[in-house]
Protein backbone atom coordinates (compact mmCIF):
# COMPACT_ATOMS: atom_id res chain seq x y z
CA UNK A 1 0.00 0.00 0.00
CA UNK A 2 1.70 3.72 -0.76
CA UNK A 3 1.56 5.48 2.11
CA UNK A 4 -1.06 8.26 1.59
CA UNK A 5 0.24 11.32 2.47
CA UNK A 6 -3.11 13.09 1.22
CA UNK A 7 -4.63 12.10 4.19
CA UNK A 8 -3.03 15.11 6.33
CA UNK A 9 -4.56 17.39 3.53
CA UNK A 10 -7.60 15.83 3.51
CA UNK A 11 -8.36 16.73 7.06
CA UNK A 12 -6.19 19.73 7.16
CA UNK A 13 -9.40 20.78 5.03
CA UNK A 14 -11.82 20.07 7.30
CA UNK A 15 -10.05 23.31 8.93
CA UNK A 16 -10.27 24.24 12.39
CA UNK A 17 -11.71 21.36 14.00
CA UNK A 18 -9.24 21.24 17.22
CA UNK A 19 -9.69 16.80 17.61
CA UNK A 20 -8.10 16.52 14.22
CA UNK A 21 -5.82 19.20 14.20
CA UNK A 22 -3.98 16.96 16.31
CA UNK A 23 -2.89 14.43 13.61
CA UNK A 24 -2.23 16.75 11.27
CA UNK A 25 1.70 16.56 12.33
CA UNK A 26 3.99 17.41 9.89
CA UNK A 27 5.93 13.81 8.96
CA UNK A 28 2.90 12.07 7.97
CA UNK A 29 3.46 8.22 9.40
CA UNK A 30 3.98 5.66 6.34
CA UNK A 31 0.40 3.57 6.42
CA UNK A 32 -2.45 6.14 8.41
CA UNK A 33 -5.55 4.66 9.30
CA UNK A 34 -8.47 6.06 6.82
CA UNK A 35 -10.86 6.71 10.24
CA UNK A 36 -14.59 8.37 9.75
CA UNK A 37 -14.62 11.01 11.88
CA UNK A 38 -18.36 13.09 12.07
CA UNK A 39 -16.53 15.93 11.82
CA UNK A 40 -15.10 15.58 8.33
CA UNK A 41 -19.10 15.61 7.31
CA UNK A 42 -19.54 19.63 8.01
CA UNK A 43 -17.17 19.88 4.33
CA UNK A 44 -20.22 19.30 2.91
CA UNK A 45 -22.98 21.98 4.25
CA UNK A 46 -26.71 20.63 4.36
CA UNK A 47 -29.00 19.58 1.14
CA UNK A 48 -30.95 23.06 0.55
CA UNK A 49 -35.26 21.93 0.25
CA UNK A 50 -35.42 23.92 -3.09
CA UNK A 51 -32.81 26.13 -5.23
CA UNK A 52 -34.73 29.38 -4.27
CA UNK A 53 -34.44 31.71 -7.59
CA UNK A 54 -33.88 35.42 -7.88
CA UNK A 55 -35.69 37.73 -9.55
CA UNK A 56 -39.40 35.42 -9.28
CA UNK A 57 -41.30 33.44 -6.67
CA UNK A 58 -41.97 30.09 -6.92
CA UNK A 59 -45.29 30.16 -6.39
CA UNK A 60 -47.81 26.93 -6.77
CA UNK A 61 -49.09 28.12 -10.16
CA UNK A 62 -45.41 28.66 -11.73
CA UNK A 63 -44.27 25.21 -10.41
CA UNK A 64 -47.55 23.59 -11.60
CA UNK A 65 -47.35 25.17 -15.11
CA UNK A 66 -43.50 24.24 -15.23
CA UNK A 67 -44.49 20.69 -14.62
CA UNK A 68 -46.88 20.44 -17.58
CA UNK A 69 -44.29 21.95 -19.82
CA UNK A 70 -41.61 19.41 -18.63
CA UNK A 71 -43.65 16.90 -19.73
CA UNK A 72 -44.84 18.51 -23.15
CA UNK A 73 -44.31 16.66 -26.19
CA UNK A 74 -46.12 19.54 -28.54
CA UNK A 75 -42.88 21.34 -27.35
CA UNK A 76 -41.12 19.17 -29.99
CA UNK A 77 -41.00 19.45 -33.63
CA UNK A 78 -42.49 15.98 -34.22
CA UNK A 79 -45.24 16.10 -31.39
CA UNK A 80 -43.63 13.33 -29.41
CA UNK A 81 -40.29 14.57 -27.57
CA UNK A 82 -40.68 16.27 -24.19
CA UNK A 83 -38.12 16.64 -21.13
CA UNK A 84 -38.83 13.69 -19.96
CA UNK A 85 -37.99 12.00 -22.83
CA UNK A 86 -34.22 12.57 -22.12
CA UNK A 87 -34.64 12.96 -18.21
CA UNK A 88 -37.36 10.71 -17.74
CA UNK A 89 -38.18 11.77 -13.63
CA UNK A 90 -39.43 8.52 -12.38
CA UNK A 91 -35.73 6.94 -13.71
CA UNK A 92 -33.81 9.40 -11.62
CA UNK A 93 -33.68 12.06 -14.51
CA UNK A 94 -31.55 10.35 -16.83
CA UNK A 95 -32.48 7.48 -19.81
CA UNK A 96 -29.77 5.70 -18.78
CA UNK A 97 -28.34 5.94 -22.74
CA UNK A 98 -24.91 6.98 -23.68
CA UNK A 99 -26.39 8.98 -25.90
CA UNK A 100 -30.21 10.17 -25.98
CA UNK A 101 -31.60 10.21 -29.53
CA UNK A 102 -32.57 13.67 -30.85
CA UNK A 103 -36.46 13.88 -32.52
CA UNK A 104 -35.08 13.16 -35.83
CA UNK A 105 -33.57 9.57 -34.24
CA UNK A 106 -29.93 10.88 -34.49
CA UNK A 107 -27.65 10.77 -31.01
CA UNK A 108 -27.36 13.91 -29.53
CA UNK A 109 -23.40 15.02 -29.20
CA UNK A 110 -23.26 14.55 -24.99
CA UNK A 111 -24.54 12.26 -22.40
CA UNK A 112 -27.64 13.71 -20.96
CA UNK A 113 -27.06 14.43 -17.52
CA UNK A 114 -29.69 14.33 -14.41
CA UNK A 115 -32.09 16.97 -14.18
CA UNK A 116 -32.60 16.10 -10.53
CA UNK A 117 -30.33 18.22 -8.10
CA UNK A 118 -29.04 20.49 -11.41
CA UNK A 119 -30.42 23.49 -10.26
CA UNK A 120 -28.39 23.80 -7.73
CA UNK A 121 -25.47 24.08 -9.74
CA UNK A 122 -23.16 26.86 -10.55
CA UNK A 123 -24.41 26.72 -14.14
CA UNK A 124 -25.33 24.42 -16.26
CA UNK A 125 -24.81 21.64 -18.80
CA UNK A 126 -21.19 19.77 -19.30
CA UNK A 127 -19.76 23.22 -20.25
CA UNK A 128 -21.28 25.27 -18.07
CA UNK A 129 -22.70 27.38 -21.03
CA UNK A 130 -26.17 28.35 -19.56
CA UNK A 131 -26.22 30.51 -16.35
CA UNK A 132 -28.88 28.31 -14.77
CA UNK A 133 -31.91 26.24 -15.22
CA UNK A 134 -34.06 28.66 -16.84
CA UNK A 135 -31.86 29.80 -19.43
CA UNK A 136 -30.85 26.26 -20.14
CA UNK A 137 -34.28 25.30 -20.91
CA UNK A 138 -34.76 27.18 -23.57
CA UNK A 139 -32.03 25.58 -25.78
CA UNK A 140 -33.22 22.47 -26.08
CA UNK A 141 -36.42 22.75 -27.27
CA UNK A 142 -35.06 24.68 -30.55
CA UNK A 143 -31.91 22.72 -30.79
CA UNK A 144 -32.15 20.95 -34.49
CA UNK A 145 -30.51 17.68 -32.46
CA UNK A 146 -33.06 17.87 -29.40
CA UNK A 147 -36.45 18.54 -30.07
CA UNK A 148 -35.90 20.77 -33.30
CA UNK A 149 -38.70 23.85 -32.92
CA UNK A 150 -37.86 25.50 -35.64
CA UNK A 151 -37.76 29.42 -33.30
CA UNK A 152 -39.31 30.66 -30.32
CA UNK A 153 -42.14 32.51 -32.13
CA UNK A 154 -43.14 29.43 -33.62
CA UNK A 155 -43.40 27.36 -30.20
CA UNK A 156 -45.04 30.31 -28.64
CA UNK A 157 -47.64 30.01 -31.45
CA UNK A 158 -48.09 26.45 -30.72
CA UNK A 159 -48.67 27.08 -27.34
CA UNK A 160 -50.83 29.66 -28.15
CA UNK A 161 -53.35 27.86 -30.07
CA UNK A 162 -53.56 25.17 -27.12
CA UNK A 163 -56.68 27.25 -25.36
CA UNK A 164 -55.66 25.34 -21.58
CA UNK A 165 -52.71 27.14 -21.60
CA UNK A 166 -53.67 30.89 -21.43
CA UNK A 167 -55.58 30.72 -17.84
CA UNK A 168 -52.21 28.45 -16.82
CA UNK A 169 -49.84 31.16 -17.90
CA UNK A 170 -52.02 34.00 -16.52
CA UNK A 171 -52.08 32.65 -13.45
CA UNK A 172 -48.07 31.87 -12.84
CA UNK A 173 -47.32 35.30 -14.07
CA UNK A 174 -50.06 37.60 -13.09
CA UNK A 175 -48.02 40.82 -13.76
CA UNK A 176 -47.44 40.35 -17.68
CA UNK A 177 -50.12 41.46 -20.07
CA UNK A 178 -48.64 38.63 -22.79
CA UNK A 179 -47.55 35.84 -20.58
CA UNK A 180 -47.16 33.41 -22.99
CA UNK A 181 -43.93 34.11 -23.96
CA UNK A 182 -40.96 32.09 -24.46
CA UNK A 183 -39.12 33.29 -21.31
CA UNK A 184 -41.98 32.68 -19.32
CA UNK A 185 -41.90 29.28 -20.93
CA UNK A 186 -37.84 29.08 -19.97
CA UNK A 187 -38.65 30.00 -16.21
CA UNK A 188 -42.03 28.12 -15.32
CA UNK A 189 -40.15 24.81 -16.71
CA UNK A 190 -36.68 26.12 -14.42
CA UNK A 191 -39.28 26.56 -11.82
CA UNK A 192 -40.22 23.17 -11.61
CA UNK A 193 -36.95 21.81 -11.53
CA UNK A 194 -36.00 23.96 -8.64
CA UNK A 195 -37.68 21.50 -6.38
CA UNK A 196 -36.42 18.48 -8.08
CA UNK A 197 -34.30 17.71 -5.13
CA UNK A 198 -33.45 14.60 -3.84
CA UNK A 199 -32.82 13.78 -0.18
CA UNK A 200 -31.03 10.87 0.99
CA UNK A 201 -29.40 8.66 3.86
CA UNK A 202 -26.66 10.77 3.41
CA UNK A 203 -28.32 13.39 4.26
CA UNK A 204 -29.60 11.73 7.95
CA UNK A 205 -25.74 11.24 8.17
CA UNK A 206 -24.88 14.79 7.89
CA UNK A 207 -27.64 15.75 10.01
CA UNK A 208 -25.83 13.82 12.28
CA UNK A 209 -27.27 10.32 12.45
CA UNK A 210 -24.11 8.17 12.58
CA UNK A 211 -26.37 4.48 11.68
CA UNK A 212 -27.24 6.33 8.38
CA UNK A 213 -24.36 4.07 6.87
CA UNK A 214 -22.62 1.18 7.80
CA UNK A 215 -18.96 1.09 8.20
CA UNK A 216 -18.12 0.10 4.62
CA UNK A 217 -19.41 3.14 3.56
CA UNK A 218 -17.87 5.16 5.96
CA UNK A 219 -14.38 3.79 5.41
CA UNK A 220 -15.83 4.75 2.06
CA UNK A 221 -16.32 8.44 2.62
CA UNK A 222 -13.50 9.03 4.84
CA UNK A 223 -11.32 7.64 1.73
CA UNK A 224 -13.06 10.16 -0.56
CA UNK A 225 -11.93 13.03 1.86
CA UNK A 226 -8.33 11.78 2.43
CA UNK A 227 -7.69 10.79 -1.56
CA UNK A 228 -8.90 14.08 -2.43
CA UNK A 229 -12.19 13.49 -4.52
CA UNK A 230 -13.74 15.87 -2.28
CA UNK A 231 -11.62 18.90 -3.28
CA UNK A 232 -13.50 18.74 -6.43
CA UNK A 233 -16.27 17.16 -5.76
CA UNK A 234 -17.86 19.96 -2.95
CA UNK A 235 -20.90 20.81 -1.27
CA UNK A 236 -23.92 18.89 -0.45
CA UNK A 237 -24.26 17.66 -3.86
CA UNK A 238 -20.33 16.51 -3.92
CA UNK A 239 -20.37 18.53 -7.15
CA UNK A 240 -21.73 21.06 -9.13
CA UNK A 241 -19.81 23.78 -7.56
CA UNK A 242 -16.55 24.81 -10.14
CA UNK A 243 -14.60 23.60 -13.52
CA UNK A 244 -12.17 21.13 -13.18
CA UNK A 245 -10.03 19.53 -16.37
CA UNK A 246 -10.49 15.82 -17.08
CA UNK A 247 -7.37 14.34 -17.08
CA UNK A 248 -6.00 16.97 -14.23
CA UNK A 249 -3.33 14.44 -13.17
CA UNK A 250 -2.50 12.84 -15.72
CA UNK A 251 -4.18 12.99 -19.50
CA UNK A 252 -7.18 11.19 -20.17
CA UNK A 253 -8.27 10.70 -23.95
CA UNK A 254 -11.05 12.94 -25.30
CA UNK A 255 -11.83 14.83 -28.59
CA UNK A 256 -14.28 16.95 -26.46
CA UNK A 257 -13.05 20.65 -25.58
CA UNK A 258 -15.40 20.71 -22.92
CA UNK A 259 -15.53 24.70 -21.54
CA UNK A 260 -12.89 25.53 -23.90
CA UNK A 261 -15.63 25.89 -26.51
CA UNK A 262 -17.24 28.54 -24.45
CA UNK A 263 -14.66 30.64 -23.05
CA UNK A 264 -12.06 30.21 -25.66
CA UNK A 265 -9.31 30.46 -23.10
CA UNK A 266 -6.35 27.51 -23.87
CA UNK A 267 -6.43 26.80 -20.23
CA UNK A 268 -10.14 25.60 -20.36
CA UNK A 269 -9.14 22.80 -23.22
CA UNK A 270 -10.95 20.13 -21.40
CA UNK A 271 -12.69 21.23 -18.60
CA UNK A 272 -15.67 20.51 -17.37
CA UNK A 273 -17.84 21.42 -14.50
CA UNK A 274 -17.69 18.81 -11.69
CA UNK A 275 -20.82 16.47 -11.54
CA UNK A 276 -22.97 16.24 -8.71
CA UNK A 277 -22.63 12.74 -7.44
CA UNK A 278 -26.02 12.62 -5.78
CA UNK A 279 -27.60 9.05 -7.24
CA UNK A 280 -24.38 8.67 -9.27
CA UNK A 281 -25.21 5.05 -8.79
CA UNK A 282 -28.48 5.28 -11.06
CA UNK A 283 -26.67 7.76 -13.26
CA UNK A 284 -24.76 5.86 -15.82
CA UNK A 285 -23.09 5.66 -18.28
CA UNK A 286 -20.38 8.24 -17.05
CA UNK A 287 -18.59 11.14 -18.09
CA UNK A 288 -19.62 13.64 -21.09
CA UNK A 289 -19.46 11.12 -23.43
CA UNK A 290 -20.67 8.25 -21.41
CA UNK A 291 -18.14 6.35 -21.97
CA UNK A 292 -17.45 4.45 -19.18
CA UNK A 293 -20.21 2.12 -18.02
CA UNK A 294 -19.50 0.87 -14.18
CA UNK A 295 -18.79 3.15 -11.19
CA UNK A 296 -15.92 0.53 -9.84
CA UNK A 297 -14.03 2.34 -13.57
CA UNK A 298 -15.17 5.41 -13.19
CA UNK A 299 -13.82 5.31 -9.29
CA UNK A 300 -10.24 3.97 -11.09
CA UNK A 301 -10.06 6.60 -13.66
CA UNK A 302 -10.53 9.83 -11.35
CA UNK A 303 -7.84 8.31 -8.53
CA UNK A 304 -5.63 8.19 -11.34
CA UNK A 305 -6.32 11.17 -13.68
CA UNK A 306 -7.64 13.41 -11.72
CA UNK A 307 -5.70 12.63 -8.57
CA UNK A 308 -1.96 10.93 -9.66
CA UNK A 309 -2.91 8.04 -7.45
CA UNK A 310 -3.71 4.54 -6.72
CA UNK A 311 -6.15 2.44 -4.69
CA UNK A 312 -6.29 -0.98 -3.84
CA UNK A 313 -8.97 -2.65 -4.61
CA UNK A 314 -11.23 -2.94 -1.21
CA UNK A 315 -10.68 1.07 -1.28
CA UNK A 316 -11.85 1.24 -4.72
CA UNK A 317 -14.79 -1.33 -3.42
CA UNK A 318 -15.49 0.62 -0.46
CA UNK A 319 -15.82 4.09 -2.32
CA UNK A 320 -18.25 2.44 -4.60
CA UNK A 321 -20.30 1.54 -2.22
CA UNK A 322 -20.45 4.78 -0.27
CA UNK A 323 -20.78 6.75 -3.85
CA UNK A 324 -24.21 3.87 -3.93
CA UNK A 325 -25.36 5.31 -0.64
CA UNK A 326 -25.73 8.89 -2.72
CA UNK A 327 -28.69 7.27 -4.17
CA UNK A 328 -31.90 9.50 -2.43
CA UNK A 329 -35.77 9.65 -2.80
CA UNK A 330 -37.71 10.59 -5.68
CA UNK A 331 -40.30 12.96 -4.75
CA UNK A 332 -43.13 10.73 -6.35
CA UNK A 333 -45.95 13.05 -5.95
CA UNK A 334 -44.25 16.14 -6.99
CA UNK A 335 -43.27 14.24 -10.37
CA UNK A 336 -46.46 12.85 -10.94
CA UNK A 337 -46.97 13.13 -15.04
CA UNK A 338 -49.77 16.12 -15.24
CA UNK A 339 -52.70 16.13 -17.28
CA UNK A 340 -51.98 18.76 -20.17
CA UNK A 341 -54.46 21.08 -21.48
C1 LIG B 1 -32.82 14.69 -26.94
C2 LIG B 1 -32.50 14.60 -25.54
C3 LIG B 1 -32.76 15.78 -24.64
C4 LIG B 1 -33.93 16.49 -24.50
C5 LIG B 1 -35.23 16.31 -25.24
C6 LIG B 1 -33.69 17.44 -23.44
N1 LIG B 1 -32.43 17.31 -22.96
FE1 LIG B 1 -31.64 18.25 -21.36
N2 LIG B 1 -29.83 17.59 -21.85
C7 LIG B 1 -29.54 16.69 -22.85
C8 LIG B 1 -28.12 16.62 -23.03
C9 LIG B 1 -27.39 15.73 -24.04
C10 LIG B 1 -27.54 17.53 -22.12
C11 LIG B 1 -26.05 17.85 -21.97
C12 LIG B 1 -25.62 18.75 -23.10
C13 LIG B 1 -24.31 19.46 -22.85
O1 LIG B 1 -23.88 19.54 -21.70
O2 LIG B 1 -23.74 19.98 -23.80
C14 LIG B 1 -28.65 18.10 -21.38
C15 LIG B 1 -28.50 18.99 -20.31
C16 LIG B 1 -29.55 19.39 -19.49
C17 LIG B 1 -29.42 20.06 -18.22
C18 LIG B 1 -28.12 20.44 -17.55
C19 LIG B 1 -27.84 19.57 -16.35
C20 LIG B 1 -26.46 19.75 -15.81
O3 LIG B 1 -26.06 18.98 -14.93
O4 LIG B 1 -25.74 20.66 -16.26
C21 LIG B 1 -30.68 20.30 -17.77
C22 LIG B 1 -31.08 20.97 -16.47
C23 LIG B 1 -31.59 19.80 -18.77
N3 LIG B 1 -30.88 19.23 -19.79
C24 LIG B 1 -32.98 19.93 -18.73
C25 LIG B 1 -33.77 19.76 -19.86
C26 LIG B 1 -35.08 20.32 -20.02
C27 LIG B 1 -35.79 21.17 -19.00
C28 LIG B 1 -35.55 19.89 -21.23
C29 LIG B 1 -36.85 20.24 -21.92
C30 LIG B 1 -37.06 21.64 -22.20
C31 LIG B 1 -34.50 19.05 -21.81
N4 LIG B 1 -33.43 19.04 -20.96
C32 LIG B 1 -34.63 18.36 -23.00
C33 LIG B 1 -30.48 15.97 -23.56
C34 LIG B 1 -31.81 16.34 -23.69
C1 LIG C 1 -9.53 17.70 -10.09
C2 LIG C 1 -10.95 17.60 -9.86
C3 LIG C 1 -11.54 16.24 -9.59
C4 LIG C 1 -11.15 15.32 -8.65
C5 LIG C 1 -10.01 15.42 -7.66
C6 LIG C 1 -12.06 14.21 -8.76
N1 LIG C 1 -12.99 14.45 -9.73
FE1 LIG C 1 -14.50 13.21 -10.26
N2 LIG C 1 -14.90 14.41 -11.85
C7 LIG C 1 -14.29 15.62 -12.14
C8 LIG C 1 -14.77 16.10 -13.41
C9 LIG C 1 -14.34 17.38 -14.08
C10 LIG C 1 -15.67 15.13 -13.89
C11 LIG C 1 -16.43 15.17 -15.23
C12 LIG C 1 -15.46 14.87 -16.34
C13 LIG C 1 -16.13 14.61 -17.67
O1 LIG C 1 -17.29 14.25 -17.75
O2 LIG C 1 -15.44 14.74 -18.67
C14 LIG C 1 -15.74 14.10 -12.88
C15 LIG C 1 -16.57 12.97 -12.96
C16 LIG C 1 -16.73 12.03 -11.96
C17 LIG C 1 -17.69 10.97 -11.98
C18 LIG C 1 -18.69 10.69 -13.09
C19 LIG C 1 -19.90 11.57 -12.90
C20 LIG C 1 -20.91 11.49 -14.01
O3 LIG C 1 -22.07 11.88 -13.77
O4 LIG C 1 -20.60 11.06 -15.12
C21 LIG C 1 -17.53 10.26 -10.82
C22 LIG C 1 -18.32 9.05 -10.37
C23 LIG C 1 -16.46 10.87 -10.08
N3 LIG C 1 -16.00 11.96 -10.80
C24 LIG C 1 -15.99 10.44 -8.86
C25 LIG C 1 -14.79 10.92 -8.31
C26 LIG C 1 -14.10 10.24 -7.24
C27 LIG C 1 -14.56 8.99 -6.53
C28 LIG C 1 -12.94 10.96 -7.02
C29 LIG C 1 -11.81 10.63 -6.09
C30 LIG C 1 -11.15 9.38 -6.35
C31 LIG C 1 -12.97 12.09 -7.94
N4 LIG C 1 -14.09 12.00 -8.71
C32 LIG C 1 -12.00 13.06 -7.98
C33 LIG C 1 -13.37 16.26 -11.33
C34 LIG C 1 -12.70 15.66 -10.28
Amino acid sequence: MKPRVALAIGLTAVGGVLALAACATPTPTPEPEVTFNMAMLSQFGTLPEEATPTGYELTQEIVDLGRMLYYEPRLSVNGQMSCNTCHPLNTYGMDGLRFSFGHAGDPVGRNSPTSYNAALHVAQFWDGRAADVEAQAKGPILAGGEMGMPNSDFVVGVLKEIPGYLPLFEAAFPDDTDPINYDNVGTAIGAFERKLITPGRFDLLLAGDESAFNDAEKRGLALFVSTGCASCHTGPLLGGTMYAKLGAAESFAGSDLGRFNVTGDEADKYVFKVPSLRNIGQTGPYLHDGSIPTLEDMVRIMVRHQLGKELEDNEINDMVLFLRSLTGEVPADYIARPELP
